[in-house]
């Protein structure tokens, strides 16, 4: 295990009607005019933004809002955001939605209280300062309520790029599994598919002696795969969103990443996708995760083998391990068809024309020097080699 610290002082408030705690939240955590920030309109629909304001109101917080967050949210309105915060003197930003909102959020927040383009902190620069963020979270997916990061849409381009720093991570976050009963079930199967990216993404290690987190991964896994066929078939039960929402938290505050490298090749190779064809996160990487693990399987055909015995049941082949690794995959592409997730190029809206291009911006033209992924170091060949298997 890698040497590392962990420090996650988001403070949770989870279950039913958890939310009428927004007001109280923000005052604990020294906000006194706030932002509320939101996507669509789902939350007005919902009626929950109207309880978060009524939270507020009731604790003598004033507020200004902000709707309109797309998912893979624009830099367009994140300027929006900062030129708002600084007219009115905002001092928390809340954010009420999906990991969309929140990221908008974050990126309002960090760039509020900074004197140059926001933007500088998508192209490397760690965000040391921001104003306090909450959520109000109404998807499990993107784990951003338990996150230090933030991913954007720049506009100027369409390419989508991260931001990390510990002053982004949420000072609270609301989780009331409630909320995501009004979710479609293609939303919710995203979300899933999403989690189960962020497990993958740091189970796919180069690091030996990881128990514990291997473990923790391999568990949240197992959950995800006995509570997702539950809410496709039950949108209202409420213990499988439950579990589900907090095995998106757990997923992605590090807590089963720390000690360990991790990959994200998958998650950068989608990107493209979700700015290109503005496609769900969720969805594209359903797309993307097979393809990157067929590639890489030789690189470390025990660790595939191992996913695929303790995760997915599969019979261990001693003869001939790569097997079991293959089944592994193949019964990760099961689970995903089976939940609704599209299974290829055609099914995503993507085209083969494209590849190029795609390969090209996701691996950063020349400033990444060319190559991606934290487990196989893929130069841009590679990664139109990956983008050419989701063609099937
Ligand atoms: O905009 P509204 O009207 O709210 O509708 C949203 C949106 O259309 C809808 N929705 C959300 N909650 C709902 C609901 N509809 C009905 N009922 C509810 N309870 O769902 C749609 C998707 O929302 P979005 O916020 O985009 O989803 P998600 O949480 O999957 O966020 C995706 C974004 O997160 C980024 C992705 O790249 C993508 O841009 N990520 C952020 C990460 C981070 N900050 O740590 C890590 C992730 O890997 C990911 O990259
Ligand atoms: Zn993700």
């Amino acid at each position: 295990m890698d040497n590392f610290v962990f420090y996650s002082p988001t403070f949770f408030a989870f279950g039913r009607e958890t939310e009428r705690e927004a007001g109280q939240l923000i005052k604990k955590f020294g906000g006194s005019k706030v932002l509320v920030h939101y996507g669509g309109g789902s939350v007005v629909r919902s009626g929950l933004l109207e309880r978060v304001k009524t939270s507020l109101t009731e604790f003598g917080l004033a507020f200004v809002e902000l709707g309109g967050v797309k998912p893979n949210p624009r830099s367009g309105l994140v300027y929006e955001g900062i030129a708002l915060c600084k007219k009115e003197g905002v001092d928390f930003v809340l954010a009420v939605g999906g990991g969309s909102a929140i990221d908008s959020a974050k990126a309002i927040a960090a760039g509020a209280i900074y004197d140059g383009d926001f933007w500088d902190y998508y192209q490397g620069k760690r965000i040391e300062e921001a104003l306090p963020v909450g959520t109000v979270l109404t998807i499990a997916a993107a784990g951003s309520e338990g996150s230090e990061s933030s991913v954007i849409t720049n506009e100027d381009g369409m390419y989508k790029r991260g931001a990390g720093g510990s002053a982004i991570r949420p000072k609270f976050s609301i989780l009331n599994p409630e909320l995501t009963q009004t979710l479609p079930a293609y939303q919710t199967a995203c979300g899933i598919t999403d989690i189960f990216a962020h497990l993958y993404e740091r189970y796919m290690t180069n690091t030996k002696h990881v128990e514990v987190t291997d473990r923790l991964l391999e568990g949240l896994m197992q959950t995800l795969v006995q509570e997702a066929p539950k809410v496709i078939a039950d949108p209202d039960n409420y213990e499988a969103r439950a579990n589900i929402m907090w095995a998106g938290m757990m997923a992605h505050n590090n807590s089963c990443g720390v000690g360990r490298s991790q990959d994200w090749a998958s998650h950068d190779i989608e990107h493209e996708l979700s700015a290109t064809y503005d496609v769900a996160h969720g969805a594209g990487l359903a797309v993307t995760m097979p393809a990157v693990m067929t590639y890489n399987v030789d690189h470390n055909v025990m660790r595939f083998a191992q996913a695929a015995v303790r995760v997915w049941g599969c019979q261990m082949d001693f003869e001939n391990p790569k097997n079991t690794a293959l089944a592994g995959i193949q019964a990760f592409r099961n689970f995903l068809k089976l939940i609704g997730m599209p299974q290829n190029f055609a099914e995503l809206g993507a085209k083969a024309e494209d590849i190029d291009q795609m390969a090209q911006t996701a691996c950063y033209g020349d400033a990444r020097k060319g190559s991606l992924g934290g487990f196989v170091s893929l130069n841009k060949e590679d990664v139109s080699n990956i983008y050419k298997l989701m063609l099937e």
